[in-house]
C-alpha cells in the first residue's frame, strides 16, 4: 500500500507539550510547519458567557465555570472548545478523558454544522475534507466519507480527538498498542489490541486520547458519513502514521493483530 503521510492538520513533527499560556507565532523550521497562535483566555463566567446562545441566566457569577446551555449553536461551541482546549493543556493535560468527555457532552447540544466545500484527501479514495477552525491546540475538520470509503488504521501521535457523526454511518474500529516502538518507523512492525469497535451515526461521539484507542480505522456505510473531527493537541504532533494490519489475527482470543507502518 502506497499512502502519503497522514497530515490531517499541516502541523507535523516535535514532541515537546504545547506551552500554550505563552504567545504563538507563525513560523516555519526545516521541514516543519507549527502555525502558532494568540490564545486569548476567556474570563471564566464573562467571556465564555458571552459566546452561548441563550445563556442569560446559565452564568451565576464571575469566576465560575458557565453553566451548559441545553443548546449550543456551532460558533459558541467552538469558543467554548478553543478557551477549554486551552485550559486542559496547559492545566490539567493528565486528565485526557476528563477533558474529552466534557466537549462529548457539548457536542451532543451542538444545533447545526455549517456545510463547507470540501477537498480531496490526498491517497485516499472517497475521503474529503474541510476545515473549519485551526487554532492551536484545536483543530476542527469536517469529515466527508463516499458510501463505502476506507480510511486505513492510522495512529494520532500527540492528539486525542473527538468525532461527532452528522449524517450517514461509519464503523470505527479502535486499537491500542501492545508492543512496538512508540514513534512509527516505516517497515517496522506493531502489534495492536482491538479495544472496540464503534458504529457512528448521527448525533453519536467517539473518542481517543493520546494513550487510549489513538489507533483506529474507520469504514463508512452504504449512504456514506459526514462527521465532525475534533483534534486536540497535547503535544507537538509527530506525523501520523498508517498501520497496515496482518490479515490474520496473532491471538483471536485476545483481538490482537500485527501491523507494519507504513
Ligand atoms: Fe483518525
Amino acid at each position: 500500500m502506497s499512502l502519503p503521510p497522514v497530515d490531517w492538520n499541516g502541523i507535523v513533527n516535535g514532541s515537546t507539550r504545547l506551552a500554550v499560556s505563552e504567545p504563538l507565532r507563525d513560523e516555519v523550521e526545516a521541514g516543519v510547519r507549527v502555525e502558532r497562535r494568540s490564545f486569548i483566555r476567556l474570563g471564566l463566567g464573562l467571556g465564555a458567557c458571552a459566546g452561548m446562545s441563550g445563556t442569560s441566566s446559565a452564568c451565576t457569577a464571575l469566576g465560575e465555570e458557565p453553566a451548559t446551555p441545553r443548546r449550543l449553536d456551532f460558533d459558541a461551541f467552538l469558543r467554548r472548545l478553543t478557551e477549554r482546549a486551552a485550559r486542559a493543556v496547559r492545566d490539567e493535560p493528565e486528565n485526557e478523558d476528563a477533558y474529552l468527555f466534557e466537549i462529548a457532552s457539548w457536542l451532543t447540544r451542538v444545533e447545526h454544522v455549517p456545510a463547507l466545500e470540501y477537498t480531496p484527501f490526498p491517497g485516499l479514495e472517497g475521503v474529503l475534507t474541510a476545515r473549519h477552525k485551526r487554532e492551536l491546540p484545536i483543530s476542527v475538520l469536517d469529515l466527508r466519507l463516499e458510501p463505502g470509503a476506507v480510511i486505513p488504521c492510522h495512529n494520532h501521535n500527540g492528539y486525542a480527538g473527538n468525532l461527532l457523526g452528522l449524517e450517514g454511518e461509519v464503523t470505527i474500529e479502535s486499537f491500542d498498542p501492545v508492543s512496538g516502538k512508540a514513534t512509527p518507523v516505516s517497515g517496522e512492525t506493531m502489534r495492536v489490541r482491538r479495544t472496540g469497535t464503534q458504529l457512528l451515526q448521527p448525533g453519536r461521539v467517539a473518542t481517543l486520547s493520546t494513550t487510549r484507542d489513538n489507533l483506529h480505522r474507520l469504514v463508512a456505510g452504504p449512504k456514506g458519513a459526514r462527521a465532525l473531527d475534533i483534534f486536540t493537541f497535547f503535544t507537538q504532533p509527530g506525523p501520523s502514521s498508517y498501520l497496515e494490519l496482518a490479515s490474520e489475527p496473532r491471538d483471536p482470543a485476545w483481538d490482537i493483530q500485527d501491523g507494519t507502518w507504513i
